[in-house]
């Protein structure tokens, strides 16, 4: 993992007022990390550590479909952390479907591939000790497994697979991890079984053994059948994508 120690190091985070999103920020905080919130809200984001100090962070308001204006922030970001979503439930409209494509699929396809030129960039400048920039894909469990949420479901697998198909260029400039969890508590899903903070810390866990595949959930199938479905996804894009 890149050195979590080093004081230096700047971790952004998308979907920074949600549940997970603030408990990956705490955590981030305590290993030193310089944080920069994004929210698409307006509401000011105010975060204290476990001894009740606040944690200093910068919120940068951004909004679907205007990522490009992302850019000059990315700069300076080494590990992005595309985490917001929505669940639009059993909501089936034009508006739902619209939603839920554009800030659980295509919003992040785009941030990623903005990154990844961001990275390139700097890759040419980079002199020693510049890090590998990191991008962390929240794509859940709704990837492979039933979410009672057909749209949800829809997008998370959307992103999933545009994920698989990019990765071979998008890694080149970029260090990929995909996290994928289980249900955990959240407005988004208020009964989930796990808590935030719990996720948070096996994620940074996962992360320390140098999982690119990041799996939290309490079912088991998933454990078998993720890895399984992003090896089939590589051999089948690897046969059918021209270089
Ligand atoms: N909870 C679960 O069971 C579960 C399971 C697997 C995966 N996940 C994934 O984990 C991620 C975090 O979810 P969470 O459970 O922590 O839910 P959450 O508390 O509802 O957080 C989601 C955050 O996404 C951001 N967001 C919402 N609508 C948006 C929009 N239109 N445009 C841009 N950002 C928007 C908001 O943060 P800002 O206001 O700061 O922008 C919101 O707080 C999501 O990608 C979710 O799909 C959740």
């Amino acid at each position: 993992m890149t050195d979590p120690s080093s004081p230096s190091l700047t971790v952004a985070i998308t979907g920074a007022s949600g549940a997970l999103g603030q408990a990956l920020l705490r955590r981030w905080h305590r290993r030193g990390a310089q944080l920069i919130a994004l929210t698409h809200g307006r509401a000011p984001l105010e975060l204290s550590g476990p001894d009740g100090q606040p944690i200093p962070l910068r919120q940068v308001p951004w909004q679907v479909g205007e990522e490009a204006a992302l850019e000059p922030l990315l700069e300076q970001v080494d590990v992005l952390v595309l985490n917001h979503g929505i669940n639009v439930h059993g909501d089936g409209s034009a508006e739902a479907t619209d939603a839920s494509l554009q800030v659980n699929a295509l919003s992040v396809w785009r941030l990623l591939e903005l990154f990844a030129l961001v990275a390139q960039r700097r890759q040419g400048a980079r002199g020693e000790g510049r890090r590998r920039p990191e991008v962390w894909v929240n794509t859940s469990e709704a990837e492979i497994q039933p979410a009672l949420s057909p749209l949800y479901e829809i997008s998370k697998r959307l992103l999933g697979q545009l994920l698989s198909l990019r990765a071979p260029e998008l890694a080149q400039a970029l260090r990929l991890r995909r996290l994928v969890l289980g249900p955990f508590r959240s407005a988004l899903n208020p009964i989930g079984v796990m808590g935030a903070d719990w996720v948070a810390g096996e994620i940074l866990r996962q992360a320390d053994w140098n999982c690119s595949l990041i799996i939290v959930t309490p079912n088991p199938l998933t454990y078998v059948l993720m890895p399984l479905t992003t090896m089939g996804r590589w051999a089948y894009f690897g046969l059918l994508r021209r270089p």
